[in-house]
Parts: structure tokens; C-alpha cells; sequence
């Protein structure tokens, strides 16, 4: 069995009731240091609300929940916020403040937590964050509503590493981008992964996304994580809703794709080059220009791109009012 250093976050029990809806019930799972975890699960199953969980964001009914070592359940924001400090969040939706700069966004959770840094300092660190994350320079002083949605995400990105992060925790990320720019986001992703160390937590319905860069896929069905492994250790599995969803149509496409794409490129455990810029390779485009990218892999994908000025607006102290999971 592998020792506590091994896993960054670790669930047990965990159960989530709204009102007569029990979303999770007897939920065990555990996140390894340095690996992207893939979860996934229809739409409804809990996905959200168990990374809301984990962040302190939603207090469960029952369960422990460990990050980093440590409980957080229970115990008060200043106990936790040696622990907050280290992750970056980037929500469903982007949830960026529609009234802020790209710039400012990034400094939103450099000023809750380090509010005496000086404003020259924090101009520098929001310019490389932007930067590290594909985006032009030029993006800082731009509003949300002048970007495009992939610009967002990365925006969204760049917000979630504004702390330097050791684990990011990632909500669709890839959902209403178009496949060269989901692929290209799912590359960002993996460079930062690779070259910053870090644990990603990774919310997706995207079958490419889960094929090119997850080490590992958890499966949130009948309220529970019913399976965790590599896509192999899942395919052995006989659970229905795993065939069907890795075995049908769309998973076999996102299959073909990525022995289309060839080695060096995607598939977990294969050489691949660090590459904190996100520009799309050439085989990115090859595989893609035959729109063999699996996208939106569930109709409701669509209504995940909400405006960024709408996610904002409507959620109000929650999501959008924090960025790393502060009450
Ligand atoms: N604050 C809340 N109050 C009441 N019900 C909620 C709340 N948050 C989530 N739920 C319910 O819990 C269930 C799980 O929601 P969640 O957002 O985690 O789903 P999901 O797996 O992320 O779905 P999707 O793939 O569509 O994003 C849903 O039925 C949702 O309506
Ligand atoms: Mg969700």
C-alpha cells in the first residue's frame, strides 16, 4: 500500500445531501502527488460538488476529507489557510470578474492572501502568469468581455497560478473550445503539470482530453467513485456506463485520434515534451483538421461556456467571489 506521501488528497466516506437528494454517499478516493487525475461522471453525478467539497466550498455531510496531509473539514478558514495558499481552482465557467482586467483577476488571490505585496510586484507577477499561460501580454489589460473563450480559460488559468500552486483543480476546462483550442489547452495543462510539478484534479466530460494527458480516471456513478485506474484498468471493468462511455462511438473516436496522432504526442505514459506554451503542434492540427477531436462528448457541453460576465453575475459570493476556495 502506498504511504501517506503518496497522496495529496484522500476521501473517505464522504456524503453530500441536498435536501431529499443524496448526491454522494460512501465516496472514497484518492489523488497521488504529480499525477492528472481525470474524473468523470454523467452530468449531475457530483463532480462539482465534490471538488466544492474538497476546496471547503460545500460542507458535507459526512466523511473526512485530507489535502496535503491534513483534515479540512470542520476546522475554521485561518486553520486552513496554509492549505488554501497551495491550490488554484479554475471553476465551471471560467467564473472570471467581469469587472476586472485580466490583469487584476490574476492579482484577486494575490491580495487575499498576501495583502501588503506592492502594486509594482503584483503588475509582475499577473504579466507572467498571463504569459505562462499562452496568452498575449497585451491580454493584462483586457476585460473578459474582450476576450474570446479560450482566452478566458486561459485567463481563468492564470488566476488558479497566480499562488503557485502545488495542486490545481480544474472544472471543464476544455468545455466550449473548439477542438484545436481544447487540444491546445489540454497541452498547456500537461506543460504546466510537467514543469511546475504539479497534482491536477480534473474535471472533464472531453474523451480526447482524458486520453491525451490523465494518468488516471476516476469514474463518479451511484454516488461513488465506482472505479479509479489508468483507461486500460477501465476498459477490464464490466460496469455499463464505463462501456459505454469509453467503448461507444465518441470513445472510440477519441481512440483512433490518438493512435492517429502517433507516439511522442498523447497517451499517458508516453514521452512527451514539456511545454508551458500552448500553441497547437503540427500534429495537433493533423489529428484535428479530420475532426477526429471528440468534442463535447454530452449535449449539455454547450451550456457550460456561460458568458464569463453572466458566471459572474449570478454567482454572486461563491464561485466567482473566490478563487481558491475561501468561504
Ligand atoms: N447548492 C446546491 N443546492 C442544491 N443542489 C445542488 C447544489 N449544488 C449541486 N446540486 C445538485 O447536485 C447534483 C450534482 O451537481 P454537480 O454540479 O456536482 O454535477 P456535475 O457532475 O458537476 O454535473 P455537470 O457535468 O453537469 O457539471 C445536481 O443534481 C445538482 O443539481
Ligand atoms: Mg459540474
Amino acid at each position: 500500500m502506498a504511504d501517506a506521501d503518496d497522496h495529496i488528497i484522500r476521501i473517505k466516506g464522504l456524503r453530500n445531501r441536498f435536501g431529499e437528494q443524496t448526491v454522494h454517499d460512501g465516496l472514497d478516493l484518492e489523488v497521488r502527488r504529480g499525477e492528472i487525475l481525470g474524473v468523470v461522471g454523467g452530468s449531475g453525478t457530483g463532480k462539482s460538488v465534490l471538488m466544492r467539497s474538497i476546496i471547503g466550498l460545500q460542507t458535507p455531510e459526512a466523511g473526512e476529507v485530507e489535502v496535503f496531509g491534513e483534515p479540512t473539514l470542520g476546522r475554521d478558514e485561518t486553520e486552513t489557510l496554509d492549505i488554501r495558499k497551495r491550490w488554484g481552482v479554475l471553476f465551471q465557467g471560467g467564473a472570471l470578474f467581469s469587472t476586472l482586467t485580466v490583469a487584476e483577476n490574476v492579482q484577486v488571490p494575490l491580495r487575499e492572501f498576501y495583502p501588503d505585496l506592492d502594486l509594482a510586484l503584483l503588475d509582475e507577477i499577473a504579466s507572467y502568469k498571463v504569459v505562462m499561460t499562452g496568452l498575449p501580454a497585451d491580454a493584462g489589460p483586457k476585460y473578459p468581455a474582450e476576450l474570446s473563450g479560450g482566452m478566458r480559460k486561459r485567463a481563468g488559468l492564470a488566476r488558479a497560478l497566480a499562488l503557485d500552486p502545488e495542486l490545481l483543480f480544474l472544472d471543464e476546462p476544455t468545455a466550449g473550445l473548439d477542438p484545436i483550442g481544447a487540444a491546445a489547452f489540454d497541452q498547456l495543462t500537461q506543460g504546466l503539470q510537467r514543469t511546475l510539478g504539479l497534482t491536477v484534479f480534473l474535471i472533464t466530460h472531453d474523451l480526447d482530453t482524458l486520453y491525451a494527458i490523465c494518468d488516471r480516471v476516476a469514474v463518479l456513478a451511484d454516488k461513488k467513485v465506482i472505479a479509479v485506474g489508468t483507461i486500460p484498468e477501465l476498459l477490464a471493468t464490466d460496469h455499463p456506463w464505463i462501456q459505454e462511455y469509453f467503448n461507444g462511438p465518441r470513445g472510440r473516436n477519441a481512440v483512433a485520434a490518438q493512435e492517429q496522432a502517433g507516439a511522442g504526442h498523447v497517451g499517458p505514459g508516453q514521452p512527451r515534451t514539456a511545454d508551458a506554451d500552448a500553441a497547437a503542434r503540427p500534429t495537433d492540427v493533423a489529428r484535428l483538421a479530420d475532426g477526429q477531436r471528440t468534442q463535447g462528448s454530452f449535449a449539455d457541453n454547450a451550456a457550460r461556456g456561460a458568458p464569463v460576465s453572466d458566471a459572474t453575475r449570478t454567482l454572486g459570493r461563491t464561485d466567482a467571489a473566490r478563487t481558491t476556495g475561501t468561504k
